[in-house]
């Protein structure tokens, strides 16, 4: 069964054709590709972004989108084996993978780090849960990884600034009052790195480094590309000369369930947000950020509002990447065909 969990998983090549299979939606958004078709969409977090994307898109398609919050509109679920389920959760992943898998032809599922305990978390329980109960194919929404995130910002680069391979990309840890998930963060250093850049992980000091896995996976990437990684704590050298500076905040790994022992030292890396000063010292950089984002304290106004900011961008290509996705994972063609689209203008004005 082919998944859609991550992008290290798949070839280099399948992420460059949905990529291109979003920007032909792009042009053409309403195409009856998946007709009576059906994608169940799992929150287990709040979303503005996705949530609705998926749901337009899934529309746009002629498809049917089912949204289920489970433990607020639908059943707590239970995801660990042979438990004895006399606690909060009423049903068992796989009886909701596989009931899901017999209404819906697709799974789709957000479910971030509980943020206490990192090694659990690491896991990635619930999705690989529904990936393992599930006959259909399912779709990361966010774990600790966001690949949706991920095609959508490479599509944006794309049309800005055309071949990627080599280009200066920085990701810049910033402050934030909360602890925030490291999934965009992960996502960011495997997207940039597949495609061929030099990338920069800046981070206030070691604590604030990601997880070994994906460290390992940009290392490893950055190899097979002939691209670059490194990792760096100095602010100045980092942004000299980027072509891209992505921010995001996440909270450090070491004290995942210990938030009051680390907000002290995050809170002394205000600085760490992105301004002017710092986009001067860059070869007129494109900046984003997945978005929500607090603004002027991430990155401020002036840097958010400026021509060189991609947000709206990569935001708006969430949607088209997605419809490629789902069209990709039920074996439907993902570009669209004038013929279908003349069919669909005639049949609104007749
Ligand atoms: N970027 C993103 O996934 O946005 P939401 O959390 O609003 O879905």
């Amino acid at each position: 069964m082919k998944h859609f969990l991550n992008t290290q998983d798949w070839p280099l090549d399948d992420l460059q054709a949905v990529i291109d299979g979003g920007k032909s939606f792009r042009g053409i958004p309403v195409h009856p590709h998946l007709t009576g078709k059906s994608i169940a969409l799992l929150f287990f977090n709040p979303s503005l972004r996705t949530r609705t994307s998926f749901e337009i898109g899934a529309f746009h398609l002629g498809a049917h989108a089912v949204v289920l919050q489970p433990g607020q509109d639908a059943w707590p679920l239970e995801f660990e084996m042979g438990v004895i389920m006399d606690d909060e959760a009423e049903e068992h992943v796989q009886e909701a993978a596989s009931v899901l898998s017999r209404y819906c032809d697709l799974i789709a599922v957000r479910a971030f780090p509980k943020f206490m305990n990192w090694q659990e978390d690491r896991q990635d329980k619930i999705l690989n849960a529904f990936a393992t109960h599930s006959s259909v194919p399912v779709i990361n929404m966010e774990t600790i990884t966001h690949p949706c995130q991920e095609l959508a910002h490479i599509m944006a680069l794309q049309d800005r600034l055309g071949d990627l391979k080599g280009r200066k990309y920085v990701l810049t840890w910033t402050w934030h009052p909360r602890p925030l998930n490291t999934a965009v963060a992960n996502s960011a250093l495997m997207i940039a790195t597949r495609f061929g850049m030099d990338v920069t992980l800046l981070c206030p000091d070691e604590e604030f480094l990601l997880d070994e896995r994906y460290l390992s996976n940009a290392r490893k990437n950055a190899l097979e590309t002939e691209g670059a990684f490194q990792v760096s704590h100095d602010i100045e050298s980092s942004y000299d000369g980027a072509e891209i500076v992505y921010a995001k905040s996440w909270g450090a790994i070491p004290y995942f369930g210990r938030w009051d022992e680390e907000k002290p030292k995050r809170d002394r890396y205000k600085h760490f947000i992105v301004d002017e000063c710092k986009m001067a010292m860059t070869n007129e950089a494109i900046f984003s950020h997945c978005l929500p984002m607090r603004r002027n304290v991430k990155a401020t106004d002036q840097v958010i509002d400026s021509q060189n900011s991609i947000v709206l961008e990569e935001a708006a290509n969430r949607m088209h990447v997605q419809k490629a996705i789902m069209c990709d994972l039920l074996g439907v063609p993902m570009t669209t065909n004038t013929h279908t689209q003349k069919d669909l203008t005639h049949a609104s004005s007749t």
